[in-house]
């Protein structure tokens, strides 16, 4: 009998002691130190206002805390996907540009919850996971609008400018979600590859037309060398020609004095001989007529025409 209730008392103590540790266990919620945890009660479902910092704390069976991480993380676009079959996957993050182009880039920031504004914060997200989800849509969504207030030359030149509205914009927008941040890191801005080779082309046609400007000077000079040289031998040729043609008329002028010396001559000694043979004209061309014929080697035969005739009697 006292064997019976002995065992009884046993079996209740241990499964009071059970209780015990097992509601002990449930009222021990602990924070570690790079995080920040909000009271709730899955019970009674109270949510208290003031956040709690690192500490092992003891409560009302069935109390926890809300984790948030109370230090500084990195969000990042293009996201790095968690390692699947210990793979990282990367994607790329697009936005279009004012001109429409498509502009690849890789943009990260820090952020971090404000503690003071935690409730607010479990109230509209519930959790951390439910936070950094809609953080990465409303961080996206200032990134498209920072990228369609810039055109694609300024994407080139304002790199700094541009850094500086996505942080004011990211600051505004991320201010329902009570959030700090401290840096912005933009990273490798590349414009889509044609829009590129056409930038390089432009460039190389650029500079050919620079050489071909720096190269007209030389080129007209020596256009104009080659001019004077074709001017002066067409001078030289002309000098030459005029020359020849006075040495010809020189010539000519001479040719011809002798020509009406010699026939002048010939007159002058026909008249003589007209005088001393005491011969009229008509006497004279049938004397000469005889004296042509007579000093013929061969015999000769002839009928003249008129007027020539070996009498003119
Ligand atoms: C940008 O993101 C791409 C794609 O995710 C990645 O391959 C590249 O290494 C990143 N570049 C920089 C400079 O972070
Ligand atoms: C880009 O924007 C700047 C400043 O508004 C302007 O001066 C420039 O002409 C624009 N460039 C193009 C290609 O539209």
């Amino acid at each position: 009998m006292t064997k019976k209730v002995g065992v009884i008392a046993g079996s209740v103590v241990l499964a009071v002691v059970v209780l015990v540790i097992a509601l002990v266990l449930t009222s021990v919620k602990k924070i570690d130190s790079a995080q920040v945890g909000l009271f709730y009660n899955n019970f009674n479902k109270e949510l208290r206002e003031e956040p709690n910092s690192e500490g092992l704390y003891f409560g009302l069976p069935g109390f926890q805390f809300i984790i948030f991480t109370s230090v500084f993380k990195t969000m990042s676009y293009p996201d790095l996907v968690p390692p699947i079959d210990g793979v990282c996957v990367m994607l790329t993050f697009q936005c279009l540009n004012k001109d429409g182009v498509t502009i690849r880039i890789n943009i990260s920031f820090q952020y971090r919850v404000k503690a003071a504004n935690l409730k607010s914060v479990v109230d509209q997200f519930k959790d951390e996971v439910g936070y950094d989800k809609i953080l990465r849509y409303i961080g996206s969504s200032a990134v498209h609008d920072s990228c369609s207030r810039f055109n694609t030359s300024q994407f080139q030149a304002e790199r700094g400018r541009f850094q500086e509205d996505l942080t004011l914009r990211l600051v505004d927008k991320l201010q329902v979600l009570h959030c700090d941040i401290t840096d912005l890191q933009v990273n490798n801005i590349q414009r889509p590859y044609r829009y590129d080779n056409s930038i390089q082309a432009k460039e190389s046609s650029r500079e050919d037309i620079e050489v071909a400007r720096n190269e007209r000077p030389q080129k007209l000079t020596e256009a104009g060398t080659t001019k004077l040289e074709a001017e002066t031998e067409a001078e030289i040729i002309l000098n030459n020609a005029k020359s020849q043609a006075r040495i010809m008329l020189t010539r000519a002028i001479t040719d011809a004095k002798a020509i009406l010396d010699e026939y002048t001559k010939e007159a002058d000694s026909y008249r003589a001989l007209k005088e001393a043979n005491n011969l009229d004209t008509q006497g004279f061309l049938a004397y000469m007529g005889i004296r042509a014929i007579s000093n013929a080697k061969n015999p000769v035969r002839i009928g003249m025409k008129a007027p020539a005739k070996s009498s003119y009697a």
